[in-house]
């Protein structure tokens, strides 16, 4: 039976990279039967709003999508698209799989790890107000609830995929209540994990940790504002925000989706790089129980980078995105 997924195309890039996904694909096997829906930029102009409730109704049916970069304004302007999405669907876990990609220049050559972040408080509760003319004040929401659903989340994921350890990443030597509490909720869970490792570590010393040796974690386990940074962080470990991929995780439903943006600067030349979409959607692939389909992706991208003929002007080639695609079409078939 075909699965539902719900596509977005979204802004800049998005329309060229989700269209090349879905080609690619399709190409492996996977029967999908595709369904869009719109958010971003493009559709407010239509429609009134970045998020109509349609998409988000047809994402709930589904139960997963996949989508393109969406276009928010800085410092003015509607709710971004995602935040919409994440709140309206309570996709509380952000995920990002980091891994080196054979002949994709980095400084190390075989980083596996896993970001895990929570997605709905901390910091970015939006709760900001000027407090007088010149002070703001921006409140830092921790609760108990989201802690252990996300510390669970981790130790689930960490268990269904084979890793060894868990890592809480905090500053509760300086925030002890907030994130103590995150720190805490984490401790408790890992508990009833005896079977994966449990660690702690300060993020400032995280950082050093991970440029000089990455190979030292596992999975991370981050509150919304750390697990913002040090995911990119991670990126960079292995060549940067176009060869990773990243989703949106809830209890109903999940948005697959690349972390870059959408790149208007190249937006409607053909050079765009799908790779971030692609990497996605393995994740999708790997959620929806298609695990053949997802390692003939993976091995695809792996064969056509590694291989180093074929690859988009980002990552130092002069191939269009229709000669990459065709590429991985054929390393597929
Ligand atoms: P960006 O990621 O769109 O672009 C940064 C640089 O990377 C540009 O030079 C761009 O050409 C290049 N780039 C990005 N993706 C690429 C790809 N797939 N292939 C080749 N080159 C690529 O970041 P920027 O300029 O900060 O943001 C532009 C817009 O994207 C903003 O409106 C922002 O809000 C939105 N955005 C949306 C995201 C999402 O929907 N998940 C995530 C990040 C930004």
């Amino acid at each position: 039976m075909a699965h539902k997924v719900t596509y977005i195309p979204g802004d800049g890039i998005g329309p060229e990279v989700v269209e090349a996904a879905r080609e690619v694909i399709d190409a492996t096997g996977v029967k999908i039967e595709w369904e869009r829906a719109d958010a971003g930029a493009e559709v407010e102009v239509r429609t009134g709003s970045n998020l109509p409730d349609a998409t988000i109704e047809q994402i709930a049916r589904s139960g997963v999508a996949l989508k393109g970069p969406t276009a928010t304004a800085v410092g003015r302007g509607s709710r971004s698209a995602n935040v919409g999405l994440r709140k309206a669907l309570d996709l509380y876990a952000n995920l990002r799989p980091v891994k080196s990609i054979p002949g994709i220049k980095s400084r190390y050559e075989n980083v596996d790890l896993v970001v895990v972040r929570e997605n709905t408080e901390g910091l970015y509760s939006g709760l900001e107000h000027i407090v007088v003319p010149g002070v703001v004040e921006a409140i830092k929401i921790v609760t108990e609830r989201a802690s252990t659903r996300i510390a669970r989340f981790a130790f689930e994921y960490a268990r269904r995929h084979k890793r060894k350890k868990v890592t809480v990443v905090h500053k509760a030597n300086i925030m002890k209540l907030s994130d103590g509490l995150f720190l805490e909720s984490a401790r408790n869970v890992a508990r009833n994990y005896s079977d994966i490792e449990f660690e702690d570590v300060i993020v400032d010393a995280l950082c050093t940790k991970l440029v000089l040796d990455p190979s030292q974690f596992d999975v991370l386990l981050l509150e919304n504002l750390y697990g913002d940074i040090i995911s990119d962080l991670c990126a960079g470990l292995v060549g940067g925000l176009g060869v990773v991929g990243g989703a949106n995780i809830g209890d109903t439903a999940a948005v697959f989706e690349a972390v870059h943006g959408t790149a208007p600067d190249i937006a409607g030349k053909g050079v765009a790089n799908p790779t971030a979409v692609l990497l996605s959607a393995e994740m999708m692939l790997l959620h929806l129980g298609e695990h053949e389909a997802a390692a003939r992706l993976r091995g695809a991208i792996e064969k056509v980078l590694g291989e180093g003929k074929v690859r988009t002007r980002d990552l130092g080639g002069t191939a269009t995105l229709r000669e990459y695609v065709d590429a991985l079409k054929a390393a597929l078939a």
